[in-house]
């Protein structure tokens, strides 16, 4: 069965099915009903949708995508350029939570959000690890602010000149590495994938900057974590706590709780740097 056909009693041969196709991969010829390249098509379709979620009169047929799979859009819920810049400049890194725990559901709630997040050729292969069990989020702070200060001790890097005041911090109950949140959430992906080892670190990142959003409008607050990211790869007792399958590796992480404090203000940040050609 090919990949797609077209209802020839109300398709009417517009051709938008192939102009938003990202592969090209509808062969459609002026006043003719668009039909699949043989074999290429039923190939290489990335299952997308746009073939079928553009079509303006709901005539592309989808072999694996039906229009009940696809909502229609509600734009009345569109958010204009105020409410955007709103969310996207008050976002914040939040290192101060309440001890509240983050209900499950929330979290599902936010990664329902962030699965829409764009992937290379539409792979979908994200995975996401959500830590929220208490005494494994307790081990994790002890072994990795540890880790911290041995780390820092042994190599130079930025953070060396803070590595006397982080020690004591942490010695008096503070916790620099997981920032006293209740969860952590990490994206991570086959090393060995389909769209290759600096895409998967786009596509994860990108998923979790959709998520950070999404939590965001949930009441939650959220702060990027590359310790733990580049801990969780290499520090065998906090890899090994995670138990990943060797061929995972995780590329972004987040620690996620509901704020102690809020911020009044927007921060100074620098002026994009912009070059036209
Ligand atoms: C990839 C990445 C890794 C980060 N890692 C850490 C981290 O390990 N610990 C931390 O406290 N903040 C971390 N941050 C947060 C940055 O410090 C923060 O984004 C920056 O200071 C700007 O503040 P803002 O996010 O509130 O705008 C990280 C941010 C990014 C994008």
């Amino acid at each position: 069965m090919d990949v797609f056909t077209v209802n020839e009693e109300t398709c009417t041969k517009c051709g938008v099915c192939a102009d938003v196709c990202h592969l090209g991969i509808i062969d459609f010829q002026k006043n003719s009903f668009p039909k699949p390249f043989p074999e290429i098509s039923n190939q290489m379709c990335s299952k997308c949708s746009a073939c079928l979620i553009v079509c303006p009169n709901e005539s592309f047929i989808h072999r694996d995508v039906s229009y009940e799979e696809c909502p229609k859009i509600d734009s009345t819920l569109n958010i204009n350029y105020e409410q955007c810049t709103q969310l996207l400049k008050t976002r914040r890194s939040v290192r101060t939570f309440k001890d509240t725990p983050v209900p499950r559901d929330v979290v599902l709630q936010a990664i329902e959000a962030a699965r829409f997040s764009p992937t290379g050729n539409n792979v979908q292969n994200i995975q996401w690890l959500i830590i929220d069990d208490r005494d494994m989020v307790e081990n994790l702070r002890k072994a990795g602010n540890e880790w911290l200060i041995i780390g820092l001790k042994s190599t130079q890097n930025l953070y060396t000149p803070l590595v006397d005041i982080w020690e004591k911090q942490i010695k008096d109950g503070d916790d620099i590495f997981l920032r006293g949140a209740p969860a952590i959430v990490s994206t991570y992906i086959e090393q060995d994938n389909s769209i290759g080892a600096s895409m998967g670190a786009y596509v994860c990142s990108i998923s979790l900057a959709y998520f950070n959003l999404a939590a965001i409008s949930l009441g939650l607050e959220c702060c990027w974590e590359g310790f733990f990211s580049v801990a969780a790869d290499t520090y065998p007792p906090i890899k090994d706590a995670i138990s990943l399958p060797e061929e995972y590796k995780i590329i972004g992480s987040m620690v996620v709780g509901y704020p102690k404090y809020k911020y009044k203000r927007i921060p100074m940040r620098n002026q994009a740097q912009i070059n036209w050609r």
